[in-house]
């Protein structure tokens, strides 16, 4: 698929500086960009982690990126953190961080393309932050998070509607990566069609959306 490469390019160039988005430490320019218009990645982190709670945990982090969302996990406790990404040099990131922090026996890491990766496992939480906004087709993504989701799923959606849209447009035209946006009808339409809406909650985070899946519940209902 074409946006599958060029995500797979993109990101292949952008694991160090996306990256360093967590890092406190960085030029000052960085550390403005990152407050104009990468705040919600933090928000994110910080609501999704407490969120999920973590020891005795199991996480399945899709589009893991750098791994931060497992590595900080286990360090809370959880028992096993598997991230799954299709960019070789985030993975080796996520690798290195879990080694760092004493955590490497907890983490898993695969590299592959998540409709490709085969598995039936379950997880306790399944989490895809900023996954959904390189995806041309993501209703066959929700249905595999969901059939994996023992518990929760957290994902986030970019707006359509935001001031900064299309800037990031821009960037990514400029940069010959993908990106892609949804409305709220949109996000609640893919669960729809997906799960059962009446286990669905969306957060509004400013520059995204965020839907929490109690997929537990909604199995339980059937
Ligand atoms: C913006 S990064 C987010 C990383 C991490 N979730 C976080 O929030 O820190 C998006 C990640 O999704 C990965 N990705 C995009 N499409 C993918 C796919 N179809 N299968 C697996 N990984 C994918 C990219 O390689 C990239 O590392």
């Amino acid at each position: 698929m074409r946006s599958l490469d060029s995500v797979h390019s993109y990101f292949d160039r952008e694991a160090e500086r996306f990256d360093a988005i967590y890092d406190k430490e960085k030029p000052l320019h960085q550390q403005i960009g990152d407050a104009l218009f990468r705040r919600v990645i933090h928000e994110r982190f910080s609501l999704v982690l407490n969120a999920i709670g973590a020891p005795g945990r199991t996480l399945l982090d899709v589009g893991c990126g750098p791994g931060r969302y497992g590595v900080e996990l286990a360090r809370r406790g959880a028992a096993r953190c598997l991230g799954v990404d299709v960019a070789q040099p985030m993975i080796d990131i996520a690798t290195a961080e879990a080694e760092k922090a004493g955590v490497a026996d907890r983490c898993a890491w695969q590299v592959s393309d998540f409709l490709s990766w085969q598995s039936d496992e379950p997880f306790d939480a399944v989490v895809a932050m900023g996954y959904y906004d390189y995806l041309e087709d993501p209703l066959p993504h929700v249905e595999k998070m969901i059939g994996h989701t023992r518990d929760r799923l957290f994902a986030s959606f970019p707006k359509r509607w935001e001031v900064r849209t299309p800037l990031r447009v821009l960037r990514f035209q400029l940069a010959r990566g993908f990106v892609r946006f949804y409305s709220r009808p949109e996000v609640i339409d893919l669960f729809r069609r997906a799960g059962q809406l009446p286990f669905l909650a969306l957060v509004d985070l400013g520059r995204d959306y965020l839907a929490i899946y109690d997929a537990g519940a909604a199995r339980a209902r059937r």
